[in-house]
């Protein structure tokens, strides 16, 4: 199987594509190295595996060049993204035209090819909005549900914010290419996730964030009143599901998952890091 990684050198992109590799499978990564760090990732990936796998500096907004690439693949994990809410609020021009545009680039250029590849996507919880209509409670000093477990992938979409808007399109039409024109395509819906390789920072990946401030000595802002709760999810975890979702496509294909650690793996400011 031959795999194409769009943002296959950012944080889950690396982590995938050192998955795979690990097990003699040929991979492809598309990526125009715009996060920060992302370079560090590259090198990362060299000393582990040479020049076992092929770098294609590119822009997902580059239809043509992405459609040269997607003609020679089984598979496509689309992670390639603008990832930053505040990014997005900055510059919502630029934010659709990676995450929704860049991601029909991606659906087109599968359509369009012999090989239909299988499309994974990763998009986010962001999609649910702001769970209006769930209540809360604090339980000492952390907030948690009041009557429910989880959110269900049924629960109804309300996109918040230019990146909530663009990463929920890309969501619908990644299911819909599925439904009308039968492409394999499957989307995860995704809590934070955290692991090796990442650089994150205050506005994206703040896990990481919060521990490379603290070894460096920097202060962190905390926002709100710190009892708000995340769902964290371990890399290897996820990329474990992504497997499974594509051994297993004839079940996963149309579907959407959302993925998480799940109610036992949530943490919270006040309560986790005194
Ligand atoms: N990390 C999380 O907690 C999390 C949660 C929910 C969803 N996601 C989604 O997962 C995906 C990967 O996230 P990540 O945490 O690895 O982020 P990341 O920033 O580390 O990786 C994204 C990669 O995409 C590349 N990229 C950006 N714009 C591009 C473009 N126009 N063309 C080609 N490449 C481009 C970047 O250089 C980077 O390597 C994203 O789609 C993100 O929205 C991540």
């Amino acid at each position: 199987m031959k795999t194409l990684i769009t943002g296959g050198a950012g944080f889950i992109g690396s982590n995938l594509a050192h998955r795979l590799l690990s097990k003699d499978q040929e991979v492809v990564i598309y990526d125009n190295l715009a996060r920060r760090g992302t370079e560090k990732n590259v090198t990362w990936l060299r000393e582990n595996h040479g020049e076992a796998f092929q770098l294609i500096r590119g822009d997902i907004r580059d239809a043509q060049r992405l459609e040269k690439v997607v003609g020679e693949v089984d598979l496509i994990y689309h992670l390639a993204a603008q990832v930053a809410v505040t990014t997005s609020v900055l510059d919502p021009r630029e934010d659709f035209g990676i995450n929704a545009l860049g991601t029909l680039n991606v659906l087109e250029a599968a359509r369009r090819c012999k090989n239909k590849p299988i499309v994974v996507f990763t998009s986010t919880n962001k999609v649910y909005g702001a769970l209006e209509g769930i209540k809360v409670v604090d339980k000492g000093g952390r907030y948690d549900f009041a009557n429910v477990k989880g959110i269900s992938e049924s629960y109804p979409l309300d996109f918040h914010s230019p990146y909530g808007c663009s990463k929920g399109a890309a969501d619908q039409y990644v299911r819909d290419y599925a439904r009308i024109y039968g492409l394999p395509t499957v989307v995860f819906r995704m809590s934070c996730i955290y692991g090796p390789r990442q650089f994150g920072n205050e506005d994206q990946g703040w896990l990481a964030h919060f521990l490379i401030s603290s070894l460096l000595g920097r202060p962190i802002t905390i926002y709100g009143d710190g009892k708000q709760v995340r769902d964290i999810l371990y890399i290897d975890d996820l990329l474990a599901a992504f497997e499974s979702a594509v051994e297993q496509v004839e079940t996963a294909r149309g579907r959407v998952y959302n993925i998480g650690g799940g109610r036992e793996n949530t943490i919270s400011v006040w309560v986790e890091f005194e």
